[in-house]
Parts: structure tokens; C-alpha cells; sequence
């Protein structure tokens, strides 16, 4: 089983581009198939969670064909209008697939998806992804197997309240909603940026929709939607990631590719601790020495602190002196990373949602389990900021969302390597030292 082994202590240095934004590009990725024409679209991630969902695409019927490494053409127009079901194998893998609910709906008022699998860091029913497909007018049952089946003769434009902010059903109702008769309004919407990305993507197949990024977003529905090139947004929490990543090292890193806009969040809370945070037209740099500060933070939908970078942060800001307080508002089950870091030295207590921090002066290496995605990031920041050796088993879910992981870090003077036998590890140990 592969895992990464690191040794720590080494301020990172350098230059880092950040990839397309991962959870902008599952919307765009599923949302193609609304056309029968060819799209291009550019920027795309080559993380797990893609690949999988365009497997997921291809084997719908779709043409799906790989231009270069980060660049995807999709042709919905081959896909087989009687086999409008995403097998469990795909779906079950990755909780995106459920994008291809409202997509499917949305072109061919049929679809049938499994409940979707992914990071388990909460509940994460999809009540308010089905009330804006029935809203529409769709008839949606949970069969057995647990799939999901959604069927409409015809989608009529509604009124939408959600009952929560909700990223994926505010792009799944979007999708649904591009081709029905009339006008929809999504109250309540989220604002993510990668939402305003799908609805940029969507229009500029000839939809209309108007708001997005706001929290009312209104769709007008069109009689067809056509080809489009697109280049999809860098990824926001990739982005802070590197950022975090920095500080805890104690280092100096341009991040490069980014929209600084959508990073104000993060800067803002590293400048407050003691970091230097430096902001140029697409690029960011973060330059961190001596210790931090603590600080409160509270993750809150777009534009508040974002929830995926909560792990990053509390594995940050466990390192500054004085005691920090994270609470995390969207995700019910999302501090399992904490014993990992107990384990290197952090003093963290989780109250309910809260984690209450007591910083201490540094990590010393273990052995470690990414629990989830986001969490097995912030394992690494804290592995490459311990003294010593540490490994990371488990890396399958860093992988699903973190394109070149290990070379990125290598790159800024980082010592990690991926192995999957004993062998491989004490030869990493034995060169490092
Ligand atoms: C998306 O998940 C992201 N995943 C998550 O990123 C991200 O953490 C989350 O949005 C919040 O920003 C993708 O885009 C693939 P939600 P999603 O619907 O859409 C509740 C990562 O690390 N809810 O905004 O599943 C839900 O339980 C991943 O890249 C309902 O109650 O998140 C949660 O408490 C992890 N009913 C809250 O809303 C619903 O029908 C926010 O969930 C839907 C959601």
C-alpha cells in the first residue's frame, strides 16, 4: 500500500503553480454532457476524483478523449439514452458523480446514480439536492441498491428556497434547471467560486443564468445549449494549502496561478497570526519566521474561512503559542486528524464542534492515517514542520485531490517520497539521515 514517507525541519522554499480547482472542475466535467456538441475544457486537475468522474462520463456513452494532461474534450452526443445509470463501481468512489443527477436530468429528464461515497467528515444527505429536482417538477425515488432515479416529462422553471447552503445542490439544481421551460430562482444559493465557475461554464454554452455568486442566482431557461472552450479557475484550497504549508515551515513560497480574491479568507487569517502575506495580480507569496499567533476562526460558507481548509489551519495554528479556538460550522465529523496530531505533539481537545488549541513549540515525527482528504494534507504540513521521520498511510484520499503532491513539495526543498514497500522507506531513511 503506498504511503509517503518525509522528513521534517526543512523551511520550504520556492515556487509553486497551482492546479485547476478540483471542485469546480467535477461540476464542469458532468455539466458537458447537457450538449451534444463537443467541449473542450481546459485547466483540469489530474487528480483521482477526475479521472474517475470522466470514467464515470465515458462509460455513460459519452466520447471522452484526454488532448493533453489537463486538458479534456467531451461529447455527450454518443451517450446511450438507454443506459442513463452511473454504475455504483464509479460513483461509489467519489461523491461528485452525483453531479451527473442533475446533468442527466437536466438533458434527458431521466437518471439513475447511486448514493454518492467520498470523504466521510459528515452525514451529507443530498434532501436538498432531491427538493430542487422535485421542485422542477421530477419524480425522484431512492430504489434499491441505493440508487437515486430521477424522471420528469418536463422541468418547469420554480421559485427554490434552500434550507441550507449547499455547494453541490446549488450546482446540481443549476444543471437541472439550464434547459427547463421558464425562469428558476435559487434563494439561499452557495457562492462558492467554483459556482460561479459552472455558471460562467454553463453560459458560455448559450445558458442564462444571472446571480451566480450572490445569493440568489436566477436561471432562464433555453431550448438547447451548445460546444463551448473553457478554462476552468485555480483551485482556491490547493492554493492555501501551500500557504498553510509555508507558515508552519517557517518558510518562503510564491504561489503562483491563483486569484487572490478568492484566497482573502486565508490571507487575511495568516497575516493576523504573524505571517507575511504578500498579494501580486496572480500570485501570492507567504513568508513566515519565529512563531505565531493564536487566533479564533469559524468555517462559514464562501466568503467565510473555508470548511477544507479547517484541518490545514488547526495543524498551523497548533504551533503558534497561546491557544487558538477552530469551530467547524458545515461538516459534523471533521476533527478525525486530531489524534493523528496528538501523536506528534499537538495539544488539541475537541468540544462538541469546536477544537480548543494549546500551541505547542514543535511536532516530532510518527507514524500517521490520513483520515479524509483535507485532513491527510494537513498530516503532511505537519509531518514536513516535525523534527524527524514520519510516514502517512492512506495517501489515496490525498491523492484525490491534490495533483503531484510529493513533486510540488520536493520541488520547494521538501523531503518526502512515496513508497510502497519497507525496502523503499529505509533507503529514504538511510539517504536522508
Ligand atoms: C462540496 O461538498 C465540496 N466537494 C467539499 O469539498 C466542501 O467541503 C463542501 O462543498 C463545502 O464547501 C465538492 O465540491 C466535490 P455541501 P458538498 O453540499 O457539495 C449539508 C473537498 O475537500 N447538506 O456544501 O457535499 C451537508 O451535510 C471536499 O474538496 C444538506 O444538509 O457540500 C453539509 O453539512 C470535502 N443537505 C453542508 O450542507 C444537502 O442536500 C454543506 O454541504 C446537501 C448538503
Amino acid at each position: 500500500m503506498e504511503k509517503y514517507v518525509i522528513k521534517g525541519g526543512t523551511p520550504l522554499d520556492g515556487e509553486v503553480t497551482i492546479a485547476g480547482a478540483k471542485n469546480a472542475a467535477l461540476g464542469i466535467l458532468a455539466a458537458a454532457i447537457l450538449t451534444d456538441d463537443e467541449c473542450i475544457i481546459e485547466n483540469v486537475p489530474y487528480v483521482e476524483d477526475t479521472k474517475v468522474l470522466l470514467r464515470a462520463i465515458e462509460a455513460l456513452g459519452a466520447t471522452v478523449k484526454y488532448i493533453d494532461l489537463h486538458t479534456v474534450s467531451i461529447c455527450g452526443k454518443t451517450i446511450d439514452k438507454d443506459n442513463l445509470c452511473v454504475d455504483d463501481e464509479y460513483i461509489r468512489k467519489i461523491r461528485a458523480s452525483y453531479y451527473l443527477l442533475g446533468s442527466m436530468l437536466g438533458k434527458f429528464k431521466y437518471a439513475q446514480v447511486a448514493l454518492p461515497g467520498g470523504c466521510d467528515i459528515g452525514l451529507r444527505p443530498i434532501d436538498q439536492h432531491i427538493k430542487g429536482f422535485e421542485a422542477l417538477g421530477a419524480k425522484v425515488d431512492i430504489v434499491s441498491g441505493g440508487k437515486v432515479v430521477a424522471k420528469a416529462d418536463n422541468l418547469i422553471g420554480r421559485h427554490i428556497y434552500m434550507d441550507v447552503v449547499t455547494v453541490g445542490a446549488t450546482i446540481n439544481i443549476m444543471m437541472a434547471a439550464v434547459l427547463a421551460e421558464g425562469k428558476t430562482t435559487i434563494e439561499n444559493a452557495a457562492k462558492e467560486p467554483h459556482i460561479v465557475d459552472v455558471a460562467n461554464f454553463l453560459n458560455s454554452m448559450g445558458a442564462n443564468i444571472k446571480g451566480a455568486g450572490t445569493d440568489v442566482i436566477r436561471i432562464r431557461g433555453v431550448q438547447r445549449l451548445v460546444g463551448t472552450e473553457y478554462s476552468i479557475i485555480p483551485d482556491q484550497i490547493e492554493a492555501g494549502t501551500f500557504m498553510t504549508m509555508a507558515v508552519a515551515t517557517k518558510g518562503n513560497i510564491l504561489i503562483k496561478n491563483v486569484i487572490p480574491k478568492h484566497m482573502e479568507a486565508i490571507s487575511s487569517k495568516l497575516s493576523e497570526i504573524g505571517a507575511t502575506v504578500i498579494e501580486y495580480d496572480d500570485s501570492i507569496r507567504v513568508m513566515a519566521d519565529g512563531r505565531m499567533k493564536s487566533t479564533q476562526i469559524k468555517t462559514l460558507p464562501y466568503p467565510g474561512f473555508p470548511t477544507d481548509m479547517q484541518p490545514q489551519m488547526a495543524t498551523t495554528l497548533a504551533l503558534s503559542s497561546g491557544n487558538s479556538i477552530i469551530t467547524e460550522s458545515i461538516f459534523e465529523n471533521r476533527f478525525k486528524y486530531v489524534n493523528e496530531l496528538a501523536r506528534m505533539g499537538a495539544r488539541i481537545k475537541v468540544e462538541g464542534n469546536s477544537a480548543i488549541i494549546t500551541g505547542v513549540e514543535g511536532y516530532t515525527g510518527a507514524n500517521l492515517v490520513a483520515p479524509d482528504l483535507r485532513a491527510g494534507a494537513a498530516l503532511v504540513i505537519a509531518a514536513l514542520a516535525a523534527e524527524g521521520i514520519s510516514t502517512i498511510d492512506d495517501i489515496k484520499y490525498i491523492l484525490r485531490g491534490y495533483e503531484d503532491f510529493d513533486g510540488k513539495i520536493r520541488a520547494l526543498g521538501g523531503q518526502i517520497e512515496i513508497v510502497d514497500n519497507e525496502r523503499d522507506e529505509q533507503k529514504f531513511k538511510l539517504r536522508v539521515g
